[in-house]
């Protein structure tokens, strides 16, 4: 019988149901042989992918539970529906001592807890350099100026009036898997990739806008978007983006946008790190040359090996990471396991995805779920029987380009290892005999 405990976080869905936080602790505490005596009546297939139980004599079968014989509660009693109550492990974490002040900081997506493409809107990371407000959307404006045949200003109701699209697209912050650039600095996939999230986006294309104020099409190149908070935070956008795929939004995941995540309006700039994606947007101002703002020429640069920085990397290259078995779980039984992971691409489609239990000596190639869309996170699954001895997991995506996932030594051959941001490389997972899953990095 298999079964994979949630640590730190949530309990993890699994074959059996869930175990209480006392069995939890007990299997974590290295007593495996807890699982045989407590499900004696266990039918396990080792080779198979049957993990279910023999019914007779369980009492969750045998015995009526008061759910089943008693009224339930009344609809309408919470009219903003939330999880369930046995869901509350799940949850965005901060890092401890990551940034000084929680008003700029991070919150971490819990990718471990998370199924399919899609983020709940009360789950999605948080990144703010001054905080987040919410804003009365009666009193907020976008302007748009520059090389434009007439500046305008925007109210929310002028926007929403206009022909509106809705698009599935990852966001990641260019920051994400930043602290690995050195050596292993983190736990568990929360803290290691959960700087990436995955909404329906609904909003107008930032073209018709443009469009609408009579863009200068001779002498304009690039848009500078920004946000209403007080970071001052401006971004420079090429205009042949801003022309393609870039959204004014408001709509995620079928209802308004979050406040934390820029209520109530945010642009979206598929494919490109998250700094880009101005929250609280008030302003797009049309030019002929990149501005240079403090984000794009002091912040979110990279560092390169010889010292200089490279400004204005946006795209957010092909990637992917396995999220159960991951970093902190622990695998309680040999036998059959579901290995699940994301994988995304800011160039479009993700291809393929490869998964390696040998620390990349040998690949298979593991199942895309649907839908695979193009700068949206993609499911990958892939069957696997752990025959119990250690092993190293990682996931290898390739996308529609042919552009394929560097591992740790080819990103470093490029890169260096004094990078924050745009870490792609093949994250690794080390699986002990005991079946604890931890972070480790392969070269
Ligand atoms: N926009 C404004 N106005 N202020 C901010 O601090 N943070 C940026 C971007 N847009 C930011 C902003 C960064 S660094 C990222 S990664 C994303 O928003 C995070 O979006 P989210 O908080 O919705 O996840």
């Amino acid at each position: 019988m298999s079964q994979i405990t949630p640590r730190p976080g949530r309990i993890q869905r699994a074959p059996e149901g869930f175990l209480s936080p006392e069995q939890i602790r007990e299997v974590s505490a290295g007593r495996r042989d807890f699982l045989r005596t407590a499900f004696a009546s266990a039918s396990m297939a080792v080779a198979g992918t049957s993990v279910a139980r023999a019914a007779d004599g369980d009492p969750a079968i045998l015995t009526l539970p008061e759910h089943s014989t008693t009224l339930g509660r009344p609809v309408a009693e919470r009219p903003y529906g939330a999880p369930s109550q046995f869901e509350a492990g799940l949850r965005r974490r901060e890092s401890p001592g990551l940034t000084r002040v929680a008003g700029s900081s991070v919150s971490f997506s819990p990718l471990q807890g998370l199924f399919g493409i899609i983020t709940p809107s009360g789950l999605h990371f948080e990144r703010h350099h001054q905080g987040w407000h919410d804003i009365d959307p009666a009193r907020h404006r976008l302007m748009i100026n520059g090389l434009v045949k007439e500046a305008r200003v925007y109210t929310m109701d002028d926007l929403m009036r206009l022909p509106s699209v809705s698009r599935i697209h990852f966001i990641e912050c260019g920051a994400n898997t930043g602290m690995e650039w050195g050596n292993v600095a983190v736990p568990t996939v929360q803290y290691s990739h959960g700087m990436l999230s995955c909404s329906e986006f609904t909003g107008v294309p930032l073209s018709v806008l443009l469009d609408d104020c009579g863009i200068d099409r001779k002498r304009a190149k690039f848009v500078l978007a920004e946000g209403a908070d007080g970071s001052s935070m401006t971004r420079t956008i090429s205009l042949d983006r801003a022309l393609d795929d870039v959204l004014v939004a408001w709509g995620q995941n079928g209802e308004m946008l979050r406040p934390e995540n820029g209520y109530p309006l945010r642009l979206v700039v598929p494919g490109v790190q998250g700094v880009s994606w101005v929250k609280w947007l008030r302003r797009i101002e049309v030019g002929d040359q990149p501005w240079a703002t403090k984000d794009e020429a002091v912040h979110y640069i990279d560092l390169m090996p010889d010292g200089t920085h490279r400004q204005y990397t946006s795209i957010q290259e092909c990637k992917s990471v396995i999220t159960t078995p991951s970093g902190g779980q622990t695998l309680l039984d040999k036998g059959f396991h579901n290995i699940t992971g994301l994988a995304w691409s800011g160039r479009g489609k993700v291809k393929r995805v490869d998964v390696s239990a040998d620390g990349g000596r040998n690949w298979r190639t593991a199942r895309l779920e649907t839908p695979v869309l193009s700068k949206a996170l993609t499911r990958f699954n892939i069957d696997w029987v752990w025959d119990g001895s250690p092993a190293i997991l990682q996931s290898r995506a390739i996308d529609e380009t042919g552009y394929v996932q560097p591992t740790y030594a080819q990103l470093r051959a490029v890169r260096g290892t004094r990078s924050i941001y745009h870490n792609n490389a093949i994250q690794s997972w080390k699986l002990a005999d005991s079946g604890d899953v931890s972070n480790v990095q392969v070269f």
